[in-house]
This record gives structure tokens, sequence and C-alpha cells, in this order.
């Protein structure tokens, strides 16, 4: 079978990177750039490089930092449609998964006639888009790196635009700028990296040598990063290998994309409002435990991946071994023990177990196990009782 793996071409990595942004977009020739962020990300200073990056390359700038958390569609609109009225002709996105899932597709929609609502699913975004540079300020969703914008629609579904147009021109890798991200935020973000490298190695239609040899990296990196970012953020060396192991994780998983523990965690920030990176925390224990008879053999190799110095014994003690240390590190990064955390409570089950049905066709096919509705309400019981071992 022939596989096709696609990334961007340009990545620029180092402390300090977000300020070479100016000589990055003269190679445009933008006379006019939109930059996209969030209110909280700008008033902690993380796009203040920038912008006068793009002041002293003569460039003019527009800033929107309208961006709330999860990408919610009318906003992507109103800035696609800021793009339009100012002219813009390049777009920068300096925040977290929902301000680069944003300004993706803002980029796209400025340029091209396509409505949002036409554009949901696979391979739909055909047309042009704007010259666009991600920065990410969380590590991470990897959306950086990733063909996929995730969208809150107005009745709080979330729906995902996946096409090659969405993957960016360059890549800007600065650590400085994850810094001041506050502990709790670090190791959710972290652990939504780390779940996005396992998906991808154990995909079970797409996973290949390529994502592979990623995922593997991005899980030694992460796995011995996070408890150290979580302890002392301004561990710059640490915060630089996580922003490196997400970036690899999300080259993963756009190439193997993620399964259950995505499909169960959208639910849980649908519903109860609850960030992407906790509910992805919330469930991946769980879900690793049910998928375990199908992946033990691809569990057992992780498992010294994550713990140096681990000895192998057999495939069924080291996929357990693997279970257990991605436990303790949601334990020792201060990740609830159960969703009642998060205010789920036993009634609420079975419409969650129903949300999570709803990512059969783009998520759930790639689970190394078949799940139905029954079993999905299962693994969110043991979830909600903080159990994960039969
Ligand atoms: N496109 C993809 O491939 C992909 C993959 C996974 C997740 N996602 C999406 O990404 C979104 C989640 O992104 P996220 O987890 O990065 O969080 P986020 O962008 O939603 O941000 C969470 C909070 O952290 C703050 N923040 C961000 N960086 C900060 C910093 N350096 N210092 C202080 N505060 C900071 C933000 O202002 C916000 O309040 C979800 O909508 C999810 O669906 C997309
Ligand atoms: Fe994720």
């Amino acid at each position: 079978m022939a596989i096709t793996f696609q990334t961007p071409s340009n990545i620029r990595f180092g402390a300090g990177a977000s300020s070479k942004i100016g000589e990055l977009l003269k190679g445009y020739k933008a006379a006019h750039v939109l930059l996209v962020t969030d209110e909280k990300v700008r008033a902690a200073g993380l796009t203040r490089n920038a912008e006068a990056a793009i002041a002293e390359a003569g460039i003019a700038l527009t800033v929107f930092d309208g961006v709330v958390v999860d990408a919610p569609s009318h906003v992507i609109e109103a800035a696609a449609e800021i793009c339009r009225e100012c002219g813009v002709d390049a777009v920068v996105a300096i925040g977290g998964g929902s301000v680069l899932d944003t300004a993706k597709l803002v980029a796209y929609l400025a340029k091209t006639p396509d409505k949002l609502d036409d554009i949901y699913g696979i391979g739909r975004a055909t047309g042009d888009r704007l010259p666009l540079l991600l920065v990410p300020t969380t590590a991470g969703t990897g959306s950086e790196v990733t063909p996929i914008s995730i969208v809150k629609t107005p009745n709080d579904e979330k729906k995902a635009v996946i096409s090659p147009r969405l993957i960016p021109d360059w890549v800007i890798l600065d650590p400085v700028l994850t810094l001041g991200l506050p502990p709790h935020l670090t190791a959710q973000t972290g652990i939504d990296a780390m779940a996005h490298a396992i998906e991808a190695y154990t995909g079970k239609i797409k996973k290949n040598p390529t994502s592979d040899q990623l995922a593997l990296k991005a899980l030694a990196l992460l796995s011995a990063n996070l408890r150290k970012v979580y302890t002392d953020g301004s561990d710059l060396e640490a915060r630089l290998d996580m922003l490196f192991g997400s970036m690899l994780a999300g080259m993963a998983f756009a190439n193997s994309p993620v399964a259950a523990v995505h499909a169960l965690a959208y639910p849980i920030g649908e519903i109860f409002d609850v960030g992407h990176g906790l509910s992805v925390a919330l469930v991946l224990p769980y879900v690793l435990e049910f998928n375990r008879p199908a992946a033990e053999a691809l569990y057992a190799e992780l498992s010294d991946v994550i713990q140096p110095g681990y000895r192998r014994q057999s495939d069924a003690a080291d996929a357990a071994a693997f279970i257990a240390e991605i436990e303790a590190i949601c334990r020792d990064c201060g990740v609830p023990g159960s969703l009642s955390a998060v205010g789920i409570g036993e009634g609420d089950l079975s419409k969650l177990a129903k949300g999570a049905m709803k990512h059969a066709e783009r998520l759930l096919v790639n689970n190394p196990r078949e799940l139905d509705d029954d079993q999905a309400r299962a693994i969110y019981a043991k979830a909600l009782a903080g159990v994960s071992r039969p």
C-alpha cells in the first residue's frame, strides 16, 4: 500500500524565534498582516516581539485578539471578514490550539469564496489561502503542523475541517512563549500531545513508518519533560523539548489520525465546557485499558520509551506497565482522578456515549479496537468511578 505523508516545509526553531517574523513575512511580499491571537495571550506580552518585528519590517498590522477557546465558527467568520475588509495579504497566529485553528480557517476563508459550513469534513477545502505563519504558545495540540481545524458550531458541536490547504507556510517554535503557561494548562496540553503520539502509533488504518518514528521521539520527549515543566515552568530547555515533542506528535497524528481517546474526549468538552487537554486527560488511561486486548503489543513497544530503564518482560506485563505509567503521569500532573471533578454524574454517561458515537466516521474508525455505544458508556463509567483496571 502506498503511503502519503504531508507536513509543513518550513520550521524555525529556538528561543526568540518569534522576533524573526518580520523577515519571514517579507518573503511573501506582505504589505498588511492580520495577527490572530486571544486577549490573554496578548495581555501576557506574548505577541509583543512579533508585533515589533512586523512594524520594523514596514508591514501594516491589524490585530484580531477576539479568539475564545475552541474556535467558535462565528469568531472565525468575523476575523475572515476583517481580513477581506482590510485587504490583508498574510495571516500570523500566536496562541494555543484555539487561536491556530481559527487562523488556519481565516487565511483560507479570506481568500476563497467558500463558506465555512460547506467545508466541514475531509478534503472539501480545495481553494487557495493567504500565506500563513503559526506560532504555538502551548505544547500542545500540534495544530501548527496539522491539516486540521476544530470548530465549535453554534449548537456547541465540534466539527473538523481537514485539508492539506490548512498546513501552514511557516511554523515558528519559540519556547520562551510557553514559559508562563500555568501548571494545570501545561499538564493538560502536554497530556493531549502524548495522546496524539499514542493514538498515531496505534492507529488502525493509517499507521505508517514515518508517523511511528515521530510518535516514538515525541513520546520520549514528552514523558521525560512533562513532570519537569509542571513543577518548574521556567525550565527553558524542558519547555523547548515539550514544544518539539508536541510538534512531532502533531506531525505523526496529522498522517495517522487520532481515535477513541479523542472521540470520547470531545463530548466532555462540548457538553461540560471543559478544555480540550483536560477532556483528553480524563479519559486517556481508561481508553488505553479498553484498547489493551487489541493494542497490547504496540503498548508494550511504548513501555520503555516512556520509562527509560524499564526492563521489558512480556507484552502483557509491558502493556500494563505502559498504562500504569501514563496513569502515574496524569496523577503526578494534577489530573483529577474522576469525571466527577468536572461536574459529570452517572446520569450524563449515556449522553456522553451518544456524543462519542458522532465521531465514529472520523475518529473511531482509527481505533485499534472497535467500540459501540454501550462500550463507550462503560469506559465513561470507569472514568467516573476512577478505576481503570478490570
Ligand atoms: N488542529 C488540530 O490539529 C488540533 C489538535 C488538537 C486540539 N485542537 C483544538 O485546539 C484547542 C485547544 O488548544 P490548547 O489546548 O492549545 O488551548 P487553547 O488554545 O484553547 O488555550 C487554553 C487557554 O490557555 C491560554 N494560553 C495559551 N497559551 C498560553 C501561554 N503561553 N501562557 C498563558 N496562557 C496561555 C489561552 O489564552 C486560553 O485561555 C481545542 O479547540 C482543540 O479542539 C486542534
Ligand atoms: Fe488533542
